[in-house]
């Protein structure tokens, strides 16, 4: 195949969005998804369904990828598919499927790590900012993962902190639940975080070692805070939700703003690239555009496509494999835990 003309289908399946995309060359034609609404009714993602839901949307999801991309499944020079980490029953629903159809169509079949894959989306042409130079910091912070990665080259990755409990994304979703707001919270306590003074509250933030993060112990302080006032006033929570929501969003970015300076101390590197759906969050966008100001930091956060879960991420990690002939044997499996 020549250089010039590689497509290369990616499948995301590693939780509860159902992903396919086409990319050539770097260059995405076709970013295609299917989100799981059934999961909102239970506030959180139920796996039993995520699988089922994946089982149904696969086949329609990659078909209207190949057409958008207007390329028949004949054209595709290999399938990169997500092996972990993710729910077990859903990556087997994507793994069991790229695996059938590289097989059917005598092609190269590519594993791709989901994490690796929230980083290298930066490298997407078109990915909607520059590319970071190496060595950058990756701060990958979503429903699933609160991740500090020092990416010296494509794969060579080195996790220098993370989450010993709660991802970022829960840390929004749970303490927005004890608020009485629908799931997943992390958008609109965003939204009402900007109408409300960040002030307002304290929530003490957790001591942690190093580059590690917790969430956990907030949930709990802010479960008993809300205990504790609407004992004094039943409306309490809503007639002061606004500054609970900006108070809460500015102790958690504050937890990440605080990690990401020192590992920018530790590591001295000021390029600090940003992956994962918690990174629409207005606050933390703000406090990386003061970061650019005060620490000298160059800051990259791709389109919001790029940046929640998405199979064009998938598909350039793919590309980059297919490149450097990385390519998996058919008796790979998924791996719910994976790790680089
Ligand atoms: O990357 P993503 O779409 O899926 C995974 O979890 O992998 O991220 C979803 C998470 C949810 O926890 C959601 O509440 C959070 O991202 N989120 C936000 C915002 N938009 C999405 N959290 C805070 N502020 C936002 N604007
Ligand atoms: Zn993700």
């Amino acid at each position: 195949m020549p250089a010039e003309n590689i497509f290369i289908l990616g499948i995301e399946s590693s939780c509860d969005d159902t992903a396919a995309s086409v990319i050539h060359q770097g260059r995405i034609l076709s970013n295609e998804v299917a989100s799981q609404k059934i999961h909102e009714s239970y506030g959180g993602v139920v796996p039993e369904l995520a699988s089922r839901a994946h089982q149904q949307n696969i086949v329609p999801v990659v078909h209207q990828a190949l057409k958008k991309a207007g390329i028949s499944k004949s054209q595709l020079s290999a399938i990169a598919f997500t092996r972990g980490p993710g729910l077990m029953g859903s990556l087997l629903v994507g793994t069991s499927f790229a695996k059938s159809l590289a097989y059917g169509l005598d092609i190269p079949l590519i594993d791709v790590d989901h994490m690796q894959a929230h980083i290298l989306a930066h490298f997407i042409e078109d990915a909607g900012s520059k590319k970071p130079p190496f060595p950058f910091l990756a701060l990958t912070i979503s429903g699933g993962h609160t991740q500090i990665v020092r990416v010296d080259d494509n794969f060579k990755m080195t996790v220098i902190g993370e989450t010993i409990d709660d991802a970022v994304g829960e840390a929004f979703d749970k303490s927005g639940k004890l608020l009485g707001l629908g799931y997943p919270a992390g958008p609109e306590m965003d939204k009402r975080a900007q109408l409300g003074n960040p002030k307002a509250y304290k929530f003490t933030k957790p001591k942690v070692d190093g580059l590690n993060f917790s969430f956990s112990g907030l949930k709990t302080a802010i479960l008993y805070f809300v205990q504790r006032e609407t004992k004094v006033d039943p409306d309490f929570v809503k007639n002061n939700l606004n500054d609970i929501c900006a108070s809460i969003q500015y102790t958690i970015v504050g937890i990440l703003i605080d990690k990401l300076k020192l590992a920018s101390k530790q590591t001295g590197i000021k390029h600090i690239a940003i992956g994962g759906g918690v990174s629409a969050n207005s606050g933390i966008r703000e406090a990386l555009k003061q970061g650019e100001v005060k620490f000298g930091w160059t800051t990259y956060i791709p389109k919001f496509e790029f940046t929640t879960d998405n199979a064009a991420m998938i598909a350039i990690v793919g590309y980059l494999k297919y490149l450097e002939g990385h390519f998996s044997k058919q008796d790979i499996t998924a791996s719910a835990r994976l790790k680089f």
